[in-house]
């Protein structure tokens, strides 16, 4: 959780820092804060901020640190930017953060940036030290001062504590900030040969952490540097040159925060130590040797990143439902009408001797694996076990090599699901990632990725990455029962055939926002909801209480129609609305009856039904209209009035629909 920015040279640093926390939000928005690294200057006033650092020797030879923080909630940025006002004019470099609480509780005092004892050095930081308590501990023994309960702030301690040390060992570095720039520009056009002495001092500091971290350090003493390291969580590294001399560094959490700003970018692998000044990136190893970074190849453009026109991003995202579905199937079904998994790093062999799928993840995620069981089950003839990836971390699943472990999450950084297949391959299985995100941790520790082609969510709530995972999943299953030569061909042409269509079909359940939302309005004043669905109606029913839990505050059950006499039902009264998903499966029939029980216990149903089907209309008070498919397509289209249904009236409520209270949107926490 939370999100982390770092930009070094050029100019407009602040305006990058905010415009990038802005799209970083949707990672966390208890807290917002920077730190910008200004030139010394004699001149106190001109350095006014929260925190500067003092007027010493060293910092005559280096840079003045300035921090601003803002806890206001969702208002935090917006807080932000007005204390921003009062920032240093003159900028080299700045860290940024966005929170999702986890180590003390949402407030200024908690937010990050956080200074060492002595304010020369500033963290951001997004992840859990682990062990933080114990070395909180140690020291407060040495005798530093904390400020915070965060685990963040331990950070920027041991830093400190190891700046000394690196200090007196590092020679290349070891004289003033002028003798290095000018060895900079000789060596490495902005960096010296060898690692400055705070990547060396954050080296140091690595070993000692436990968890997951991504996180970017400052120091006066080196100004115009930032430091970088991960562990588990995300970081990706840019650069920009404008060829005028312009040139600049920059880090965030993800591709999005960094799009229009760099453009080239760079992965840091786990326990790597990056190293940014204007325009240039050093990586260096656990012994301080130089790593060439990879490059990754994003195709992502800014629009994407924005808000395009609509209202908000979850509005958008689901507009372009469509869009993904297309751009997911691209390239995977061949001219001759086979398919083709080519990102897969599995072999064919390999899976033909899968005996056993699991597939593990969580959310919106773990209902899109929901549907691939079905649809594996019935295509490819396999046995597939689902598990919430929290749950299967902690039991003893039987696996083996004939196992193949199916990773579901868009972020590909849920801790949860990353935990799950890491301890899967572990045990030997075979571990498939179907990710939104291009090399992100799960499809990097993953034997093979099939990537979703989502583009960029920014709405917490899972729309398009949704649509394009089922899409996605149900491609694995065909090519699974291809493989095993279960389907005749004439079968899997006409499944692919009914696959090409989606993104039209999904187009025409988009074009009825209009008519869910009269629906929503009328059901303003509700308060309870049932959701209910059989065979792959299930899910649907799920994803669709998920949805108007998550960004309507609104109480929603969702059950498999048939167990609702076993309990349930007890709850059914006048003015409970039932939300029953009654699009044409083998089981429509069974559907209706359960529809029938809860009407004469009177509740009010509204009927996700397929287009002219009559007979759901007659049972229902509200009918929301679906076009048809092959049933173990169809949730692909029947969620689409579901998530507007959620989308209306979490809007009617006056919530924001992109940044629900207590969300965020990748929980890279246990
Ligand atoms: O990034 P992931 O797909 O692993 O995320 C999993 C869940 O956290 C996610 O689907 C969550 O439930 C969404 N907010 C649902 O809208």
């Amino acid at each position: 959780m939370c999100g982390i920015i770092g930009v070094t040279g050029g100019e407009g640093i602040l305006e990058t820092l905010l415009d990038s926390l802005g799209r970083l939000e949707y990672r966390g928005y208890d807290s917002a804060g920077i730190a910008l690294e200004s030139p010394w200057h004699p001149d106190p006033g001109r350095t006014s901020g929260e925190a500067t650092a003092g007027d010493d020797r060293a910092d005559r030879l280096g840079a003045t640190l300035w921090r601003a923080r803002a806890a206001e909630g969702t208002a935090s940025l917006q807080a932000l930017k007005k204390l921003a006002q009062a920032a240093p004019l003159e900028a080299l470099a700045g860290i940024g953060h966005t929170r999702w609480a986890t180590h003390g509780r949402p407030s200024e005092v908690n937010a990050h940036p956080h200074l060492d004892c002595t304010a020369r050095v500033a963290v951001v930081h997004n992840g859990i030290v682990e062990n933080c308590r114990e070395l909180a501990d140690h020291l407060l023994a040495e005798g530093h001062e904390l400020a915070s309960e965060t685990d963040t702030e331990v950070l920027a301690h041991l830093v400190e504590a190891e700046l000394a040390q690196a200090q007196s060992t590092s020679q290349a570095q070891s004289t003033s900030q002028a003798q290095s720039t000018s060895q900079a520009q000789a060596e490495d056009g902005g960096l010296p040969a060898a690692p400055g002495v705070l990547a060396e001092a954050l080296r140091r500091v690595l070993p000692r952490l436990e968890g997951s971290f991504a996180l970017a350090v400052m120091w006066s003493g080196e100004p115009g540097r930032i430091v970088a390291a991960r562990r588990v969580s995300p970081l990706v590294v840019g650069t920009e040159s404008t060829g005028t001399g312009q040139s600049r560094s920059l880090l965030a959490s993800d591709i999005p925060a960094l799009l229009g700003k760099a453009d080239r970018f760079f992965v840091v692998g786990d326990d790597e130590v990056v190293e940014l000044a204007a325009g240039c990136v050093r990586v260096s190893g656990a012994g301080g040797e130089r790593i060439d970074p990879s490059e990754l190849e994003v195709n992502w453009d800014l629009e994407a990143a924005q808000k395009g026109g609509f209202d908000d991003f979850m509005s958008k995202e689901m507009h372009e439902q469509p869009q993904a579905i297309a751009d997911t199937l691209l390239g995977r079904v061949l001219g001759d009408g086979t398919l083709t998994l080519d990102e897969v790093r599995i072999s064919d062999e390999e899976l033909r001797q899968v005996d056993k799928v699991f597939v593990v993840a969580c959310g919106s995620s773990y209902h899109a694996g929901l549907v691939a069981k079905y649809a594996i089950e019935h295509w490819a003839r396999l046995p597939v076990e689902i598990d919430i990836a929290s749950e299967f971390r902690y039991r003893d699943p039987v696996l083996d090599q004939s196992t193949l472990v199916v990773g579901v999450s868009q972020s590909g950084e849920t801790l949860d699901t990353l935990q799950a297949v890491l301890a899967a391959r572990r045990s030997g299985a075979k571990v498939l990632a179907v990710s939104n995100v291009v090399d992100s941790s799960m499809a990097r520790q993953a034997d093979g990725v099939l990537y979703t082609r989502a583009g960029p969510e920014v709405g917490v709530a899972a729309t398009k990455t949704y649509l394009a995972q089922l899409v996605a999943l149900q491609v694995l299953a065909l090519y699974l029962a291809q493989l095993r030569g279960i389907l005749y061909p004439a079968e899997t042409d006409r499944l692919l055939g009914e696959l090409a269509e989606l993104p039209g079909l999904v187009q025409v359940a988009l074009d009825r926002s209009d008519a869910v939302a009269r629906v929503a309005a009328r059901y303003e004043g509700t308060k309870d909801f049932f959701f209910l669905g059989r065979h792959v109606g299930f899910p649907v029913a799920l994803e669709g209480a998920l949805k108007l839990k998550e960004i309507s505050y609104l109480r929603a059950e969702a059950y498999p129609a048939g167990e609702l006499k076993h309990g349930p039902i007890a709850l059914i009264e006048p003015g409970t609305l039932v939300v029953g998903v009654a699009t044409r499966t083998r089981l429509w029939e069974k559907m209706m009856a359960n529809v029938a029980e809860v009407k004469s216990r009177g509740a009010t149903v509204v009927l996700v039904a397929n287009d002219g089907d009559e007979r759901s209309a007659a049972e229902a008070d509200e009918v929301l209209w679906v076009p048809r498919t092959h049933p173990l397509l169809a949730p692909v289209i029947d969620v689409v009035p579901l998530q507007l249904f959620a989308y209306h009236l979490a809007r009617l409520h006056g919530h924001d629909v992109d940044r629900p209270r207590n969300l965020a949107k990748t929980v890279t926490v246990e």
